[in-house]
């Protein structure tokens, strides 16, 4: 594999394959942009006054910390000029953000969880930027939400970078996983993984197992027959994993393979789940299909899903798809039972 920069990449796609509109490489190279700042800023921890609550409170009622605050800014700031942008929405954000009419107007909406995995962050564990993009296919004036309100399988590229112990940028424009590592001597991102494919199987599966009690049966079935290891119906001991940062364990399993699991749970039975469709389940279905995985809600393909709202939350199963399919079709068997 040659060893090529981000942008080299995104002009040979280009230029070779008509992949990728001007437009598109803009913006993918803006975000990409926009990662390296926050890698920077993710880096500097302690040094750089960065960790710590921000003492304010995001829409969804959480608390918002300092880096999530700071990476939101990063990438507003860094997309709002650029020409190639309609409109863009964030996990942190009540409602979308308009490009001022001071600005060019684009075609594309971009969607973004500036920081994922907040939990991790004082703790020196990764955490991640994820992103998905939409076109704007609607010929009305001006952007609203209802812009957004498209299934995944429309999303035009997704993404996401992982700030662990090297910064990787992980891409799909529709053709394949690409990896890029961020070298910090010459600040490029140098491409380190192409045609990244996820194992049919595995040994491996995350989830946080301290919900158990609360999980439905499908879920419980599953994971009692992986308990079971090798003296069980699966005839194989399994290993488990749970970062509590979706960036890195999506990213694990797209290295390794293995299953990520957030189901739908009985604490709080009225949502669909704790991740956000548009900007986390989307996005990482997208990524893991186009690596020859598989994601569902359980019931339905992810990408098949058509919004309702910005903020939606939904119940992920993705990864290596011989696994997915068992989990959903243990769903659905559980379904024609009723
Ligand atoms: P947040 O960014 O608010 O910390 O949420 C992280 C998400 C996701 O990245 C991770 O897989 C999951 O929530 C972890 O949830 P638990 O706290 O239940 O483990």
């Amino acid at each position: 594999m040659k060893r090529i920069s981000l942008t080299q990449y995104l002009v040979e796609q280009q230029r070779d394959r008509g992949q990728i509109p001007p437009q598109l490489r803009l913006l993918i190279e803006t975000v990409a942009r926009a990662c390296k700042r926050i890698a920077i800023a993710v880096n500097k921890g302690a040094l750089g006054d960065v960790l710590g609550s921000a003492d304010t409170e995001n829409v969804q009622g959480e608390v918002q910390k300092k880096l999530d605050v700071i990476a939101n800014e990063v990438l507003i700031e860094a997309n709002v000029w650029g020409g190639h942008l309609a409109a863009m929405a964030s996990e942190e954000m009540d409602t979308i953000s308009l490009v001022p009419d001071r600005y060019p107007q684009g075609e594309y909406l971009l969607l973004f969880d500036p920081l994922d995995g907040s939990s991790n962050i004082d703790v020196n564990v990764s955490i991640g930027t994820i992103f998905s993009v939409l076109r704007k296919v609607t010929n009305h004036r001006g952007v609203d939400e209802s812009d957004f309100m498209q299934p995944g399988r429309q999303q035009a590229a997704a993404g996401y970078c992982v700030y662990g112990p090297q910064s990787t940028l992980v891409l799909t424009v529709g053709d394949g996983v690409v990896m890029f590592t961020l070298d910090r001597e010459t600040g490029s991102w140098v491409l380190t993984e192409d045609e990244v494919k996820i194992p049919a199987d595995t040994k491996e599966f995350a989830i946080n197992m301290s919900n158990m009690r609360h999980w439905d049966a499908p879920v419980k079935r599953y994971i009692d027959e992986c308990l079971a290891g090798k003296e069980g119906p699966r005839g194989k001991d399994f290993n488990m994993r749970w970062i509590a940062s979706m960036v890195a364990d999506v990213h694990r399993i797209l290295t390794r393979g293995g299953i990520f699991m957030y189901p739908w749970d009985k604490r709080e039975p009225n949502k669909a789940g704790k991740l956000r469709l548009m900007y986390e389940a989307n996005p990482m279905a997208f990524l893991v299909e186009q690596a020859g995985g598989a994601a569902t809600n359980g019931r339905q393909r992810i990408l098949d899903l058509p919004p309702e709202k910005l903020h939606e939350r939904v119940a992920v199963v993705l990864g290596s798809r011989n696994e997915v399919e068992r989990v959903t079709s243990y769903h659905h068997e559980l379904d024609n039972t009723k």
